[in-house]
């Protein structure tokens, strides 16, 4: 396989360009194309079963464009996917674990809060990480779901005063039973650092998994020796497999630059 084929990154929607940010800081002469399911965001409140199934069509879709590695930018796709691509598909597939081991590592008061989506909460990935990091150290996991948090980033309400309402009502009880940690378990929240922020103040460490991904990444494809040989900046191309236009506006205030490619802003499927 040519290491100088893109690298495919998966979500939902638009949260997996908070990990895009990070890929692209970690390798920024690997080309990427970005798949966002917006036809059928959220996933967080479908079935097992039907986010398997549109995990498996969003990563065929990515496969047949010819990229040479997926990172699968959803904590609920993760949850139920993994092991499924990993068999399916002869090219490394990278996950999303919510940050438990690092969060356990900074709790000073042993006290962690997770948030993140009822489908995230059902999977088995994040009980795994909460036994193996924080039960050892002894150290209590609140949790923290919410369905209502994925649509308002989507819908570039993210700083607005819903996305702060909702917040206010699902982390203050965290607050209250002193959890000083926050793992952001589902690759939108990024998004919601700012009005996290506008409501509690220093109160929680804001953990999430990004730069953990990247790197993880880069020696994924550096040790199968398909790191790119390229020294310009990567192109980056755009796919949404529901409404454009709507999206192109989104998806640069989030990113926090112009979306170049908005001619390959095309749906997918
Ligand atoms: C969702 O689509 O509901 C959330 C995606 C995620 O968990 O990262």
């Amino acid at each position: 396989m040519s290491r100088d084929l893109p690298i495919g990154v998966f979500d939902s929607g638009v949260g997996g360009l908070s990990i895009l940010t990070d890929l692209r800081r970690a390798m920024p002469h690997e080309a990427f194309v970005y798949l966002a399911d917006t036809a059928h965001v959220p996933y967080g409140a479908r079935s097992d079963a039907e986010i398997r199934d549109l995990t498996d069509r969003a990563v065929t879709a990515l496969h047949g464009m010819g990229v040479k590695a997926v990172v699968n930018a959803c904590n609920t796709s993760s949850a139920f996917s993994l092991s499924h691509l990993r068999a399916r598909f002869n090219i490394p597939i990278i996950g999303l674990v919510p940050a438990v081991k690092p969060a356990v590592q900074a709790t000073r008061t042993g006290v962690v809060g997770v948030l993140a989506t009822p489908g995230t909460m059902r999977g088995t990935l994040l009980n795994d990480v909460i036994r193996e990091f924080a039960d050892p150290a002894g150290v209590q996991v609140l949790k923290a779901v919410s369905p209502e948090l994925v649509p308002l980033v989507e819908a570039g309400k993210a700083d607005g005063p819903e996305a702060r309402a909702v917040l206010r009502e699902v982390l203050t009880p965290l607050r209250e039973a002193g959890a000083d940690q926050l793992v952001l378990g589902c690759t939108h929240y990024p998004f919601l650092k700012g009005s996290i922020e506008a409501e509690f103040g220093g109160a929680f460490g804001l953990v999430d998994s990004g730069a953990a991904v990247a790197r993880h990444t880069r020696n994924v494809l550096g040790g199968g020796e398909l790191l790119t040989s390229g020294t310009e900046p990567g192109e980056v191309r755009y796919f949404v497999t529901g409404e454009v236009e709507r999206y192109v506006g989104v998806m640069a205030s989030l990113l926090g630059e112009k979306v170049q490619n908005e001619a390959h802003l095309t749906a997918a499927h």
